[in-house]
């Protein structure tokens, strides 16, 4: 009755990684009970999950073939437009997010286009922004409900923003990953999806985990230029800038427990060294309590089973 916070399977996103062909199901090494997961695979695992309560899911593209410029991410028949016209067919009620990055799209890893050859390139940011509003525009007319650009790009949310609008998808939302830091966390999604830099960091763009204070800068520069959601990522290192986002800002506040976090627990539980099933629910509870409205998960299934069965 004195409890100050729930739990519950509404607050969890569950993300899938999508990639081509008919019934697959590759295991990700780094990530016990995370699978990449061909369309058909997607719909019924989606099925699964929204039984269970969870009301949304977020998309990762694995395309086929990757290129300098990612064009399998603003193609209308790209691996995860293909992903988002079947899962709201089948499951037109359960609320489909997809991340918008190049990164999971160029044969380089990075998150935009890069400028200068030879020794140094560098992403070339303002060449990105108009690829972005592209991919936020297809994957609108797929029928994603929510867009969730990812890259930390400078002006991506007001170039996408006016992507949206000008093609007509008006009530399209986005949620802006707002904070990202450069964390070591991110590890197991590379494998995931298949896209880590092959050369250099992402340091010229992510946050620096030293900084907090920054992280309120670049939420307001995200809600100035249109965001609707923002969110925090990664998590569990970065509760206090959940919990001074939350307290800043009247937006509903998202947390991204990552990669990295979910493998630390499926570790030391296949160790035997910690209750795995119980770590998973303190840590999801920490970051609610810390003043996320909404967390996306790699537990979100387990956790909702959990929850259901108790
Ligand atoms: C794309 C993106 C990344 C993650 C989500 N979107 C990776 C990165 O920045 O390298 C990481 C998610 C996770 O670790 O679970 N930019």
């Amino acid at each position: 009755m004195v409890r100050e916070t729930e739990l519950t399977a509404n607050d969890l996103i569950q993300p899938f990684f999508v990639l081509p062909g008919k019934n697959v199901r590759r295991a990700v090494r780094s990530m016990p009970g995370v699978f990449q997961l061909s369309v058909d695979q997607v719909v019924k695992d989606a099925r699964a999950v929204a039984k269970l309560g969870v009301p949304a899911v977020i998309l990762f593209g694995v395309p086929e073939k990757k290129d300098p410029v990612g064009r399998d991410a603003y193609d209308s028949d790209g691996i995860v437009q293909r992903a988002v016209r079947s899962v709201k067919s089948a499951l037109p009620d359960l609320l489909v997010i997809t991340d918008l990055c190049l990164c999971e799209y160029t044969d380089h890893g990075h998150c935009g286009v890069l400028r200068g050859n030879g020794k140094n390139p560098e992403i070339d940011n303002d060449a990105t922004l108009e690829l972005l509003g592209k991919t936020a525009l297809v994957q609108a007319e797929a029928g994603a409900d929510w867009v969730a650009p990812s890259g930390m790009m400078d002006g991506a949310v007001s170039a996408i923003r006016r992507a949206l609008e000008r093609g007509g998808k008006k009530n399209t939302a986005i949620l802006a990953y707002a904070a990202k830091y450069a964390s070591a966390f991110y590890g197991p999604f590379r494998d995931a999806a298949q896209s880590a830099p092959a050369f250099g960091d992402r340091r010229t763009h992510q946050m620096d985990p030293a900084n907090g204070r920054e992280a309120l800068h670049e939420v307001a520069l995200d809600l100035k230029e249109g965001a609707d959601m923002v969110m925090v990522k990664p998590a569990l290192s970065y509760l206090d800038v959940i919990r001074r986002v939350r307290e800043r800002f009247d937006v509903p506040v998202a947390a991204y427990n990552v990669s990295g976090e979910y493998a630390l627990v499926k570790a030391a539980e296949a160790k035997g060294w910690v209750d795995g099933p119980r770590v998973m629910e303190e840590i999801l509870l920490s970051i609610k309590r810390a003043g996320a409205d909404v967390i996306l998960t790699y537990h979100a299934q387990e956790m909702a089973q959990r929850l259901a069965d108790r």
